[in-house]
């Protein structure tokens, strides 16, 4: 298994540093922008099938995400010595290449190399990928000085030679081999593999299957000297989903997290939503309280959870045996975009929990900026009926704590409100909605429930 299809390109990129570091640049100009701008993930997915890229991790950082990368770099003090930067899982060097951005240069190409040489580090399993990334930096420093008028010819010694700390190795054995004292004290860079493995023995924040990139993160914060820096796109399923909480704790026990960006879809071929992570490692001192997720910035402080107990729906179909007394069975597949609907027609056997109507429904798959048959995303249904209900564990259930239907039908107001889709897709842009998400939701149905008698008894006090 690898990218071995890849080499075809790495071997392109020779070329073009040779022609460019000899001076022939009247030809070359907008194929040394392509070999920097794109091109390389372009190549990937044309050269490299997909279910390798899938077994590998291999895709690309490339276009506005780069560019919202290259922003979160903080820049070289003048008078300070360049860090460091260093990607252990470095694919074609993309994220070098947004910090070589950030480095300065000397008089002429060959300083410059002897400078980035020693700045520049990356690690990557595949071969094609590491010489790819060896090349394009090259072609970054040779446009650089073209573009500032200092464009001698780059011997091809030197260029044979360029960047040795690019190198085909296994960037988390690294990341782990550097205990105390040895800890790295340039920048991290890191968009690792989002494939899921075994969590190793060692592991104190999860078990079982865990993804690629919350245990590169982890190793990388650990890895990190005191004062130094780590700049990440990473699954947003790291920042929102339950799953990772104690990742988070993890992390955020380590470093001082100075910016979360969500950013949305990776790009337009890789349908995984990200977000941007900048962090410190701290110099000890207390953890700065820092949240993961915009709060909830509601009407007097309240949520869903102080007027909704909110919950999964309880029947695993393919599971749950089909015993027990036959009730009306709620699935995701009948549900109407939004609005009311009565007892479902479907019927099932079930031995455990039903619940009684009325109560609103919201789909759990539903994706960031879109829910399901045209409704906003988050868009409840309003179940009413005089049976409990078996409801499928697609679905999250709301019902009310007081005040019956009217709080039902105020809680589908609430949804229906374009800032609590957006609210809800900064909070969570991965697949799932998560109940978490649901009862943090800000409820600001006051209005609504205004002509009510009684007050909800699990409102907060205002
Ligand atoms: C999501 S890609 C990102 C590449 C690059 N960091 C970027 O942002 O463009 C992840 C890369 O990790 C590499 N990779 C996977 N497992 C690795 C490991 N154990 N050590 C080093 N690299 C690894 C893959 O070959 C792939 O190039």
């Amino acid at each position: 298994m690898g990218a071995v299809p890849y080499d075809t390109y790495a071997r392109q990129l020779g070329q073009l540093v040779t022609e460019a570091s000899s001076g022939r640049w009247e030809r070359l100009a907008d194929d040394v922008h392509a070999a920097l701008n794109g091109q390389a993930a372009s190549q990937l997915r044309s050269l490299v099938p997909r279910q390798v890229r899938r077994e590998t991790g291999s895709f690309f950082t490339t276009g506005p995400v780069r560019n919202s990368f290259e922003h979160l770099l903080p820049p070289v003090p003048a008078q300070a010595d360049a860090p460091t930067y260093w990607d252990p899982t470095c694919g074609a060097g993309d994220l070098l290449l947004a910090a070589t951005a950030k480095l300065p240069l000397a008089a002429t190409p060959a300083r410059s190399l002897a400078l980035w040489n020693r700045r520049l580090r990356g690690h990557d399993l595949q071969e094609s990928y590491v010489t790819a990334a060896r090349m394009r930096l090259v072609l970054a420093l040779l446009e650089r000085h073209r573009l500032a008028g200092s464009d001698e010819p780059l011997a091809a010694d030197r260029v044979a030679g360029a960047l040795p700390l690019l190198q085909v190795g296994d960037g988390l054995q690294q990341l782990h081999s550097l205990g105390r004292p040895a800890r790295f004290g340039g920048s991290l860079l890191l968009n690792p593999p989002y494939g899921m493995a075994e969590a190793g023995p060692a592991c104190t924040w999860s078990s079982g299957s865990t993804s690629l990139a919350a245990t590169f993160t982890a190793a990388a914060a650990a890895a990190l000297r005191d004062g130094s820096r780590l700049t990440a796109v990473l699954p947003d399923v790291l920042r929102s989903g339950s799953r990772y909480r104690a990742w988070r704790e993890q992390l955020t026990g380590l470093l001082d997290v100075h910016e979360v960006k969500p950013h949305g879809m990776f790009d337009i071929h890789t349908d995984v939503d990200v977000f941007l992570l900048s962090a410190v490692r701290r110099r000890g001192g207390p953890v700065r309280s820092f949240s993961w997720w915009p709060e909830p910035e509601a009407a007097e402080g309240q949520t869903l959870n102080d007027l909704f107990e909110v919950r999964v729906g309880p029947v695993v179909d393919n599971r749950d045996p089909r015993t027990g007394p036959e009730a009306p069975y709620l699935t995701a597949r009948d549900l109407p975009a939004g609005g009311e609907m009565g007892l479902p027609q479907r019927t099932r056997n079930y031995p455990k929990r039903l619940i009684a109507p009325p109560f609103v429904v919201l789909r759990r798959t539903s994706r960031p900026g879109q829910g399901s048959k045209g409704a906003s995303r988050g868009a409840g249904v309003l179940v009413v009926g005089d049976r409990p209900v078996a409801v499928d564990n697609h679905l999250i259930v709301a019902s009310p704590r007081a005040a019956g239907v009217d709080r039902c039908r105020a809680l589908l107001k609430v949804l229906e409100q374009p800032e609590i889709a957006l609210w809800l897709d900064e909070r969570i842009r991965c697949r799932h909605l998560t109940v978490t998400a649901v009862r943090d939701l800000p409820w600001n149905g006051t209005d609504h429930l205004a002509s009510m008698s009684s007050p909800p008894p699990h409102a907060k006090a205002q």
